[in-house]
């Protein structure tokens, strides 16, 4: 008869330390007779760095990291692109928002090795040969920033939103920039901001208001 267990082995301070799982193979009366490492129950390391390419702002950079890293982390402490920010690191306050494949995503959420080969945009592409982007324009034109930790995260969550078509009334604006927090409450001007930025983004007549 096979079983499973975990093979385990006393260090000397007497902890024990798992070694994976083995089948034993057992006699009529219940002794192991051998044991063999089970091929089909043997996981890779999770701690072991992969390759990854990360295709950000129209450039592919090569990182090896582990399966558990987040795009967040690559970006901020890889790859030198703070524009993200970590805010409450679980999901919550939109800060990390960068988009994927032009969806925005939660940085702090996403796992680098999942972006693989995917378009990735982060604020530090969003300039142009120093001219800055309606948006972030349109940001310092209404003071739409206290502290601006949330800014790079408000802008990029922005940017989705308008080519989403959900900027056209202040208050879808506000419902579809709700995971965006802003502790220092500059909601009116961020909305000012964005209504301003759609306009001139659209080409509209009015977009210098
Ligand atoms: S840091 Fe990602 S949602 Fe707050
Ligand atoms: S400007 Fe300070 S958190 Fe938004």
């Amino acid at each position: 008869m096979a079983s499973v267990i975990a093979a385990r082995h006393a260090h000397a301070d007497g902890r024990e330390k798992a070694h994976g799982a083995f089948v034993v193979i057992e006699n009529a009366s219940g002794g192991a007779v051998t044991a063999t490492r089970s091929p089909t129950l043997h996981h890779p390391d999770t701690r072991h760095p992969s390759p990854v390419t990360l295709h950000i702002n129209g450039a592919d950079n090569h990182l090896d990291v582990e399966p558990r890293v987040t795009l967040l982390e690559a970006l901020r402490e890889r790859l030198g692109l703070t524009g993200a920010k970590k805010g409450c690191d679980h999901g919550q306050c939109g800060a990390c928002t960068v988009l994927v494949d032009d969806r925005r995503v939660l940085a702090c959420l996403t796992l680098a090795v999942a972006c693989e080969g995917k378009p990735i945009a982060t604020i530090e592409g969003l300039a142009v040969d120093g001219a800055l982007h309606p948006l972030q324009q349109a940001f310092i034109d209404h003071d739409a920033l206290q502290c601006g930790f949330c800014t790079p995260g408000q802008i990029m969550s922005a940017l989705a939103c308008i080519a989403e078509g959900h900027a056209d009334t202040d208050d879808e604006l506000r419902e579809f920039m709700s995971g965006n927090i802003c502790r220092c409450a500059a909601y009116p001007n961020i909305v000012a901001a964005i209504r301003q930025a759609a306009r001139q983004m659209a080409g509209g007549a009015d977009a210098a208001l």
